[in-house]
């Protein structure tokens, strides 16, 4: 997000709509000395807004903008058509989504309107643009926020509709979806598309991810996506007739799987992202969803829109945020590459579900608590931190690739394992990297992959069009490549490469895969790597070498002896597969002599519990030590450390070869002496 403020943003949803307007001027009090100069205004308004379908009335927006242009605010400025207003699914109960079971909704909730709609494409993109009229001469609105967390699903008959006509674009023919779809099995064949209705429990499913036939549900999962895209291209388009250079963007939740995030960024102008770690996720959990977010957008840094200053309603324990987590958690999005920092929400509301999810402003409706004493500090810092950190960049030479697409198909397939999860993988090559300190980017199957050393994609079961030979001349060229089990195994379609696994890799990999199998939970194999025994687990490819190396073997079961673990030279370069699932400290023992040898660094060496990440501009260092432990730890200067660094939040000098002690909880931003 680009502000004028010459600093990194901070504040969040503020909902004055919902409280008299007597504590409006105090509340400005409160926020300004808290150090908030960003509100993300009018999310939910749209029943105010347009009280009817002839009306608009913007007299309370109006005055409400008013009182944050005369205090100074920025604003994010929402759309509203989060939650359509009651009249709308009474005139129109086309609005209203269908659920997976067929069952029409009723009106409530939000996020609840139909993608597919007319109705609710015409009125949202009306109100988006009756907004940019009006308020196109309010300098202070630093950006624009459309709709608010798309998600969720539709199957209604209006969907049903766009998705024949989705089919018939993408397809052609019938003929060519037949084909894709595999229907000659079980004489599925269509002959019509009218033939066609959306794939839901009523019709190919009997779970939410299990289908039997992967080709119309993964081409739903594809349409759905799109659908709710569409919504919000309408909606930025309307804004942008009316302010060609606005910026634009919505709010997106990090590994939220039914929209490919990575498709949407290339419609943002930048990326938004809200969140809400569990009070038990951990810390290398959140890290992770911090680098997705600014991946997708290829390292451009994001906003951090939300988060919860205190606690969340709506997890199963509303634990506290303890003493000094609200502020590490905010600098470890800043970290791995935020340039704001907001939050969900400024006054806590006192009616109805989020009343009891916590705000700059508590219910006692003073400065005097705890959450807001913390956030003025960190208020401060981020001030006197100033444009230092703006538009900084990771420069990783890791890449993860991680693909929508691929784990939708994934995760619809029948077999092997009812327990692979594509996070799940992608996660134990991430915590085994983030544990080493060594930083990562999450890649597409399209992105380009010159500046890596190293390329790994884990359960690449799905190898797009033209992936395999980008990987293959990546590999020609030089690059470090791994993959794993279930990888190479089918095409967009779900279809599998005939002729052996992994299919179009095999060359790249010098291998074929002959059995794939699925081990229950209580079951593993074992594998020998570097002197020493790990488990294995989930799943065990049989397979043999056809010109790569054979690093490790199976230790158990019929197919003991039988590769594990292989590497392939390929040109310049090296193609490496992990056979099967091993115990985290496998990974972490793989990956360090992969980037030794490789010669790619550790951000900093640290004690255990500590992170430490990178971010550069114009040539200069910015090193985040971020003490995730309950107790204090020792960081010693010397070690990756130039000489004379100051800590930007402290302005303390640490002269090289000296330790010293970082409280549990503690932050430091260091960048060379001046
Ligand atoms: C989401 C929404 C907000 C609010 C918060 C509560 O992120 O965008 O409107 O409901 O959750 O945690
Ligand atoms: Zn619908």
């Amino acid at each position: 997000m680009r502000t004028d403020l010459g600093k990194m943003p901070f504040g969040g949803d503020y909902n004055p709509e919902q409280w008299p307007r007597e504590i409006w001027a105090e509340d400005m009090r409160l926020l300004k000395e808290a150090g908030v100069d960003m509100l993300t205004l009018n999310v939910f308004s749209w029943a105010t807004l347009q009280p009817s379908e002839d009306t608009y009335d913007f007299s309370q927006l109006d005055d409400i903008m008013n009182l944050v242009r005369d205090n100074g605010m920025r604003v994010f400025m929402a759309t509203s058509t989060g939650a359509h207003p009651a009249w709308m699914a009474t005139r129109y109960p086309e609005v209203l989504r269908v659920e997976f079971d067929g069952k029409k909704r009723k009106f409530g909730g939000r996020h609840n309107s139909c993608p597919n709609s007319p109705v609710f494409q015409h009125h949202s993109a009306a109100l988006a643009e009756a907004l940019a009229k009006r308020y196109q001469s309010y300098t202070n609105i630093s950006a624009w926020h459309i709709s608010n967390e798309y998600g969720g699903s539709c199957y209604c008959e209006n969907c049903e509709k766009a998705f024949r006509v989705w089919l018939q674009r993408r397809y052609g023919s019938l003929e060519k979806l037949n084909e894709s779809w595999n229907t000659s099995f079980w004489g599925h064949t269509f002959y019509d598309w009218d033939e066609i209705v959306v794939p839901n429990l009523q019709s190919e499913h009997f779970a939410e991810t299990r289908t039997m036939f992967q080709g119309i549900s993964l081409d739903y999962a594809r349409f759905n996506s799109d659908s709710m895209m569409e919504n919000y291209k309408l909606e930025r388009d309307a804004i942008r007739r009316v302010i060609p250079d606005a910026q634009i963007s919505t709010n997106l939740m990090g590994f939220y799987k039914p929209l490919d995030y990575r498709k949407w960024a290339k419609e943002m102008d930048f990326i938004g992202w809200d969140n809400y770690p569990s009070y038990d996720d951990p810390y290398y959990r959140t890290a992770m969803c911090h680098d997705l977010m600014r991946g997708i957008k290829d390292g451009q840094p994001f906003a951090l829109v939300e988060q919860t200053p205190g606690v969340s309603n709506w997890h199963p324990y509303s634990a506290l945020k303890r003493p000094g987590v609200m502020r590490l958690w905010s600098w470890q999005a800043v970290a791995h590459g935020a340039d704001t920092v907001m939050f969900f929400q400024l006054r806590r509301s006192i009616g109805s579900c989020e009343k009891y999810h916590s705000a700059f402003i508590d219910h006692v409706g003073t400065s005097e608590t705890r959450v807001f004493r913390e956030l003025k500090i960190l208020g401060g810092e981020l001030a006197h931190v100033g444009d230092h950190l703006l538009n900084s960049r990771t420069n990783a030479q890791v890449a993860l690739v991680f693909d929508w697409e691929n784990w939708w198909a994934i995760e619809f397939s029948a077999g092997p394992s009812t327990e692979l999860r594509y996070m799940k993988e992608v996660m134990r090559y991430y915590e085994a990297l983030h544990a080493l300190n060594i930083s990562v980017d999450f890649i597409g199957a399209d992105s380009d992959l010159s500046t890596y050393k190293l390329v790994i994609a884990p359960v690449l079961y799905m190898t797009k069009t033209g992936h395999a030979e980008r990987l293959k001349e990546y590999v020609r060229k030089g690059g470090t490549f791994l993959t794993t089990f279930f990888s190479g195994i089918v095409k967009e379609d779900d279809r599998v490469v005939p002729g052996g696994y992994p299919g179009e890799l095999r060359e790249l990999l010098g291998i074929w895969v002959e059995e794939i199998d699925a081990l229950p939970p209580d079951k593993h194999n074992r594998i020998v790597w570097s002197g020493k025994t790990y488990k294995a687990g989930l799943l065990c490819d049989l397979l043999h070498a056809r010109g790569a190396e054979v690093l490790s073997t199976y230790l158990d079961d019929f197919y003991r002896g039988m590769p594990a673990l292989t590497r392939n030279r390929f040109g310049a370069g090296e193609a490496w597969y992990v056979a099967t699932a091993l115990e985290a400290p496998f990974y972490i023992s793989l990956l360090k002599s992969m980037c030794d040898t490789l010669e790619i660094g550790q951000v900093m060496q640290v004690p255990p519990g500590v992170e430490a990440t990178r971010r550069s501009k114009d040539g200069r260092d910015f090193i985040f030590v971020l003490n995730h432990n309950e107790t204090e730890v020792l960081i010693e200067t010397d070690r990756g450390m130039e000489t004379g660094m100051v800590d930007l939040l402290s302005d303390r000098i640490l002269r090289k070869g000296e330790a010293f002690g970082l409280e549990a909880k503690g932050v430091l931003v260091l960048t060379s002496g001046e």
